[in-house]
């Protein structure tokens, strides 16, 4: 609880203000705010109003308090109306000195200077002490106040509350396993990248987005970014007397705000993709089903799993293989002995006969030794961070001691093409279809800033896999290694520094909470200088960001005219711009397993990276039939559909066990047939912004018992996917709103009540699935062993009728991998009680062999025939018989 000192400061701070009743939070586990109590916070001056923008000096309102830095006497506020529904506020340091996150990490929106009379959202202060509210004029809400308690803008600490309405209901700030609809008591999510192994609950992972989602019903949704890529604690708080607030502590950076109007769920998405970015276009192979594990020893293995998916009659699409193919763990090598690069050329051109793709690893601690050509490239190029002395900083990895790559040096990402030209080109090297990068945080085994060196090495080999990369010592840590070959001095880094000098690196008086521990442990030294000057500290959360955007251009650069396809671990705001994510090391159980949705769903719809997905079956520990055929059936209805497992598991491929062979040949080919209605659904988030995953409360905003809903989603906006999410259960109960929808397996009509409904018997190789009425989804009438094959098969348009006897869907066609498509298809189909049409635009002809036509439309929920369809009474469906090529528009009628 607040100290009566405490208390009255704040009460005197807030009365000056305003007569709300000032918020009093119980004290949370790890909420540091005993040295706030006499911070003065700030006086506004000197404020101009424009059409546009309002322009503020201010100015620390009293003794400064210190309280984990020091008060920056002197701040700026610039507000910007950047567009009719987003405002633009930033606080930040009149001298420019602290770090603001780099243009070319996180671009900067457009400002289109929309006139402030116009916005939907208005920006009003107070003087003094300093405070803002953002109102939504439509209806008066108040969406940000933060008159709560004083701004705090330290060296180390910088601090801002807003009230909240009581029991809000907010989404986002990943990356975290918490709820999808957040906690609103006492609830604390720190934002600090770092590798996590079994994804530990109520902890930071492997990637951070400063962004919430604020839903109010039928009074709107707004968001709130706040683009500072420092660590921070978030708070949600309640006081005794039930007042809420959120408050942001991070320790540096500036208070960059940016307000997003809605007003509906899927328009705070598509303002989000304005300030961060719209997702990248996907390869329509990356649809597929993706197989992987740690632990493939050799390529005859990789093989015989590829061959044993075809031997049991699973569509397998694109094969994966770990950190195993590497000559002692090392990027841009191949073990000679159980990965030959002839064999290895053998499989990817087998591969490719087949139709089907490959993916291989890369981690970005390069193992720091003269015997590897990629570093002593890099040292030579001088690509790699430095310790204080210039020589490289030295970390441990996989294999053995490493440098770290400076992702901001433009060298780096010349080397890194490089390296990629050269291991990768299909004349001479490994042709592959896509990359992950791993291990990005960045992951460091030796715990920083103290490394405790072990004579066997920090850490002991990892040495554990079944004939792994045997025989090769891992060396120690520290090393006296020094290239011989090196022809460059240390980089000079004497130049303009980028952000405030002096701060404590390592242990500020602020702590971030980190399941890993301090700031710099397990990953790279916080004292470290970026080749632009700005210091690891401020840039640490962007690292894995950064690789991942760098390696992306490598992509582009070896094939200028595809869509690259690269997976990364550790991720920032913007990153689903360029790439993607899956969900990092989660367990092969229940808990995980239910985990998985409500990450797709706060990534897809909060984080704009709508390419995810878990490792199905799970990757830590042996996962077991029941829940391998479960997860088979979820994972297929997610986004990216990819089986990985840890090195010391069993095998989990899904023809290992009878029943997941059964439930996975149904999910696959379920989800094959269903793959231009997705592929559709990401291109326009891709486009729009809208989300080709829904939270249940995006598509029925004002229902309330949608908004928590986090055990079920909305495949594309049509599918309503209810799995069973009970331990080794045949039962599930599920939420179906008020509305019309019919059983996707049967075409059974069922009228949702706004109620549970409870399911007792669902098989374990099954799924509920119900399709909404007022939709039309395309279907490819067959599934295939391929995306290739599958292209070739015709379409079935199936029209799911609402209660007002329409319906609407759309289908998108393109080539599917090209970046630039000369002829694309953008069709809409539309039912209105008999009435059939496609209209939109029909340019792609389809290439050879595939299929553009539509072989039947199925109506569901017919009670007669009409005058050119089969009526099926037993299912009151109707069939009409095609074919119509999608070459133009076309309908009929009943
Ligand atoms: C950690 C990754 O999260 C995991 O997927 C991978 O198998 C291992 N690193 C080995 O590369």
């Amino acid at each position: 609880m607040f100290s009566p000192k405490v208390l009255f400061g704040l009460f005197t701070c807030v009365s000056l203000v305003s007569a709300v009743p000032t918020p009093q939070y119980a004290s949370i586990a790890a909420r540091q705010d005993a040295n706030v109590s006499s911070c003065p916070g700030y006086a506004a001056s000197n404020v101009v109003k424009t059409e546009t923008s309002v322009t503020a000096d201010l100015t620390l309102a009293g003794a400064a308090c210190n309280a984990y830095g020091e008060d920056i006497t002197n701040l700026k506020l610039l507000v910007e109306y950047q567009t009719d529904d987003r405002l633009h506020v930033n606080i930040y340091d009149a001298d420019l000195n602290v770090f603001q996150v780099q243009e070319e990490a996180v671009p900067l929106p457009k400002n289109e200077k929309a006139s402030s009379s116009d916005a939907s959202l208005e920006f009003n202060l107070v003087e003094k002490p300093f405070s803002f509210t953002v109102k939504r004029k439509e209806n008066g809400e108040v969406l940000f106040d933060t008159s709560s308690s004083q701004l705090i803008f330290e060296t180390q600490y910088v601090r801002l509350q807003t009230r909240l309405p009581k029991n809000p209901h907010l989404y986002g700030f990943g990356e975290h396993t918490d709820p999808f609809h957040l906690p609103t008591d006492n609830y604390r999510r720190s934002l600090l990248n770092a590798e996590s192994p079994n994804i530990p609950e109520n902890s930071n992972l492997y990637g951070s987005h400063p962004v919430y989602f604020e839903h109010r019903g039928d009074k709107g949704t707004h968001g709130v970014f706040l683009r500072n890529s420092d660590p921070m604690n978030i708070f949600i708080l309640r006081d005794s007397a039930g007042n809420q607030a959120l408050e942001y502590d991070t320790i540096g950076g500036v208070l960059d705000f940016y307000f997003l109007a809605g007003k509906s769920p899927a328009e705070v998405s598509k303002q989000y993709a304005d300030v961060v970015g719209y997702s990248a276009m996907f390869p329509y192979w990356t649809l597929g089903f993706h197989q992987c594990k740690y632990g493939y020893w050799d390529v005859n293995m990789v093989a015989e799993v590829v061959a044993n998916y075809s031997t049991a009659g699973i569509p397998l699409e694109v094969m994966w293989t770990d950190i195993d193919y590497m000559n002692g763990r090392q990027d841009f090598t191949l073990d000679t002995e159980r990965f030959p690069m002839k064999k290895m050329q053998e499989l990817v051109t087998t591969l490719h006969q087949r139709g089907q793709r490959y993916v291989l690893i890369l981690d970005p601690g390069t193992h720091a030794t003269a015997d590897l050509e990629t570093y002593t490239r890099g040292h030579e190029q001088d690509v790699f961070l430095k310790a204080a002395d210039g020589s490289d900083l030295l970390g441990v990895q996989w294999p053995g001691v490493v440098a770290w790559p400076d992702w901001f040096a433009p060298q780096t990402s010349d080397w890194w093409t490089d390296e990629f030209e050269r291991f990768f080109n299909p004349e001479t090297g490994v042709n592959l279809d896509g990359i992950w990068v791993d291990m990005n945080e960045a992951s460091n085994f030796c715990s920083n800033p103290q490394c405790s060196p072990t004579p066997e090495g920090n850490p002991p080999a990892p040495g554990n896999a079944p004939r792994n990369n045997t025989g090769r010592p891992i060396p120690g840590f520290p090393v006296d290694f020094q290239p011989t070959n090196s022809k460059l001095k240390a980089r000079d880094t004497s130049g303009e520094m980028k952000g405030l000098p002096n701060r404590e690196w390592f242990n500020p008086k602020y702590t971030v909470y980190n399941h890993r521990g301090g700031l710099s442990d397990f990953t790279i030294q916080t004292n470290t200088t970026n080749y632009d000057g700005t210091k690891q500290y401020d840039t640490h959360n962007m690292y894995g960001h950064m690789m991942a955007l760098t390696t992306r251009k490598a992509m582009l650069a070896r094939r200028p005219e595809l869509r690259p396809m690269v997976l990364t671990r550790s991720t920032f705001a913007g990153s689903g711009r360029e790439v993607t994510h899956w969900f990092g090391d989660n367990h092969s159980d229940w808990e995980d397993y239910r985990t998985t949705i409500r990450q797709m769903l706060a990534f897809v719809a909060m984080h704009q990276m709508p390419m995810v997905g878990s490792d199905v079956c799970g990757f830590n520990g042996d996962t077991d039939e029941f829940l391998c055929a479960r997860w088979a059936l979820l994972g297929a209805f997610q986004p990216f559909y990819r089986n990985h497992a840890e090195l010391s598991t069993i095998h989990q491929e899904f023809y290992q066990w009878p029943l997941v062979t059964e439930a996975a040949k149904k999910a696959i080919d379920t989800r094959y047939k269903l793959m231009d209605y997705i592929y559709t659904a990401l291109y326009y988030q891709t486009k729009t912004g809208v989300p080709m995953i829904n939270p249940l409360f995006y598509l029925y905003p004002n229902d309330a018992n949608t908004f928590a809903i986090q055990e079920q989603w909305f495949y594309g906006d049509a599918l309503l996917i209810s799995p069973v999410t009970t331990d080794y259960s045949n039962q599930v109960t599920f939420y179906l709103p008020e509305d019309t929808f019919y059983d996707y397996w049967t075409g059974a009509p069922v009228e949702g009540k706004g109620a549970n409904v409870t399911v007792n018997d669902v098989a374990w190789t099954d799924i509920p699935v119900h399709i909404r009425g007022g939709t039309i989804i395309p279907h490819r009438q067959n599934s295939a062993s391929t995306t290739k094959e599958l292209r070739k098969q015709d379409f079935t348009i199936l029209v799911a009728p609402g209660k007002d006897g329409k319906a609407s869907g759309r289908l998108y066609l393109d080539e599917g991998e090209k970046i630039e498509q000369p002829a694309v298809s953008e069709i809409q189909f539309s039912w209105d009680n008999g009435k059939f049409s496609a209209t939109g635009s029909f340019a792609y002809g389809g290439m050879s062999g595939e299929s553009v036509s539509v072989a039947k439309v199925k109506v569901l929920g017919q009670t007669k025939a009409g005058n050119m369809g089969t009526w099926d009474s037993s299912m009151n469906t109707v069939e009409v018989q095609g074919p119509w090529k999608l070459a133009g528009a076309w309908g009929f009628e009943f």
